[in-house]
């Protein structure tokens, strides 16, 4: 279907993809993965076009079409929605548009006429003349009514503009649909609705994402992007983990019998394909995932950051109450009437319809804001530790990692350098790196140096605001496992399904017309029709 040969692409001095050869076949679905600034999107660029590689090709069977999902949710804010969705079909429509500017002249001639004679034929020709219809009725397919095809893009809210936007890219059925982390800024159910829609989807899809749930949900190859190289793999983002730890492990157990690694791999297999049968999503893409075998199994050669959150001493029986808790911001009631009462070993998902809810309370609870009414009180042996959404505050000095992690340290042993270097080597930096100062870090290493800052307090609390922001698949799967794994207890808010699904065991949602809390799992409280009843409710006025 799509071939990639002898692919190089460099800017500068920096080699990002060296001689790479691979093939996309028809009907899978690639999850492209790879640490941040490695070349996913520069690779989606190459494929569909947009930008020429410094050496090699790549080439699309002949008479396929690929689409681009667009990233831009502005782009098309001033066309109307079915506009939008026929411009998926550029040269069909521009050959419109030159028709209609034909026929708006005020002093159509006769060679006007023939022009547009033989423009009318190519448009036939391109299936012009079902497009509309086709156009309306793929708007229906991904949810949007009727009455809101004549809509400007701008009015529609962003849920509808995505779903839009995903029109346009099916528009005319392309062979190779091709998407840049779509679930960016979407909320639980339109990544919901999507996850749904491209596993039933039957074509090639190409698709960069963090998301894990995403990955796995709609998922048959991963392409794991590492030092200029794709490597391919069969399975989704969860088999590829998993088999791969497991191929790690096996590769260092020398005594182990081959045969008994054998069983060992027939046995993941076995409970990995159990497990995709009772998964939710019924699809062909399913099927292929439950067919996988051992010689699908590779060990990669990734570097996991070692996250381990440990106490350093346990709470007692009183964590958090909280009572009558309510904030305003900008004159807007944000939540009312909070009332929680944690008990020890909670893993408590946070969430609420606003953005700034979560980050609100954890301001309020760390001390940092007020309350407009209400209290809160934290237990006698409880110790916090407390990852903010906004990390800007703590890298003002132009301190080097070292230095700037010893102002954290409490005692005169946490203060030697073996002591701060082991918390930063585990998150990946060592020798030099912990040398540079901190106001030059990206994002991503930012967020590193506070989850250093978070394992070196051991505390018996966990405070965490997006644990998943600016961080990589690496991180965050290394990250989702030191909270499932650590025994104190934890508050955090996510966009991430499989984050919230792994660690929480309990749901509060803050709202304007109080809480609603309960003990179950993410996905149980989503699929809940009672909760979506309550929900309505609170949020109405
Ligand atoms: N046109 C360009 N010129 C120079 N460097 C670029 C250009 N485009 C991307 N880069 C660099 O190439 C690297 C890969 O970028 P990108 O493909 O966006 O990574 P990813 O999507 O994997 O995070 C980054 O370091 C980026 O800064
Ligand atoms: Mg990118």
């Amino acid at each position: 279907m799509l071939t990639v040969s002898n692919l190089s692409v460099q800017f500068g001095k920096r080699v990002l993809f060296d001689e790479v050869n691979t093939k996309f076949t028809q009907g899978n679905c690639y999850g492209i993965i790879g640490a941040n600034g490695s070349g996913k999107s520069t690779f989606l660029k190459i494929i569909s076009g947009e930008i020429d590689p410094t050496s090699g090709s790549v080439s699309l069977e002949k008479g396929k079409r690929m689409s681009v999902l667009s990233q831009d949710h502005f782009a098309f804010d001033e066309f109307p929605v079915l506009e939008t969705v026929m411009m998926g079909n550029r040269p069909l429509f521009d050959l419109k548009k030159e028709l209609d500017a034909i026929y708006a002249k005020p002093d159509f001639s006769e060679e006007d006429g023939v022009k547009a004679g033989e423009l009318w034929v190519e448009f036939e020709e391109m299936g012009g003349w079902t497009a509309e219809n086709e156009a309306a009725s793929l708007l229906s397919s991904v949810g949007i009514k009727d009455d809101m095809h004549y809509v400007l893009m701008k009015d529609l809210d962003g849920k509808s503009k995505v779903r839009v936007l995903i029109g346009q890219a099916l528009f005319g059925n392309p062979d190779v649909l091709i998407m840049d982390e779509p679930t960016n800024d979407l909320d639980f159910e339109t990544i919901g609705w999507l996850e749904h829609f491209l596993a039933t989807f039957e074509n090639t899809v190409i698709v960069v994402s963090h998301d894990r749930h995403f990955l796995d949900a709609v998922c048959t190859n991963i392409s794991d992007i590492d030092f200029g190289k794709m490597n391919q793999y069969s399975g989704n983002y969860t088999f590829w983990y998993e088999s791969s730890q497991l191929a790690a492990r096996q590769r260092a157990q020398q005594n182990k019998k081959a045969e008994d690694k054998k069983k060992e791999l027939e046995e993941f297999i076995r409970r990995f394909s159990a497990n995709v049968a009772k998964s939710k999503q019924a699809t062909s893409r399913k099927k292929m995932i439950e067919k996988l075998n051992i010689a699908d199994i590779k060990p990669s050669s990734r570097r996991y950051p070692a996250i381990i959150f440990e106490q350093e001493r346990q709470a007692g029986d009183q964590i958090l109450h909280v009572e009558h808790l309510s904030k305003i911001i900008d004159g807007e009631v944000i939540f009312k009437d909070v009332a929680i009462n944690l008990a020890k070993g909670d893993k408590v998902m946070l969430l609420s319809k606003y953005s700034r809810a979560a980050t609100a309370f954890y301001e309020i609870i760390t001390g940092t804001d007020h309350p407009d009414t209400g209290d809160y009180k934290w237990g006698v042996t409880t110790t916090q530790a407390y990852l903010p959404i906004e990390n800007a505050d703590y890298f003002k000095s132009n301190l080097n990692l070292v230095d700037w992690l010893r102002q954290y340290a409490k005692t005169e042993l946490e203060k030697e350098e073996v002591n701060l270097r082991g918390f930063l080597g585990k998150m990946i930096f060592s020798g030099d790196e912990a040398l540079k100062s901190c106001n030059v870090l990206s994002g991503g290493e930012k967020v590193r140096c506070m989850l250093s800052r978070m394992m070196m307090k051991r505390a018996n609390v966990l405070l965490i605001d997006e644990p998943t922001n600016h961080l990589d698949l690496e991180s965050i799967q290394a990250f989702n496992n030191a909270l499932k794994n650590f025994k104190g207890t934890v508050i955090f808010s996510t966009h991430d399904h499989e984050f919230a699904q792994t660690v929480a065991n309990r749901i509060i949602e803050i709202t304007p017309n109080g809480v609603i809390d309960r003990y179950m799992t993410f996905d149980e409280y989503l699929d809940s029709n009672k909760i979506k009843e309550l929900r309505k409710k609170l949020y109405s006025n």
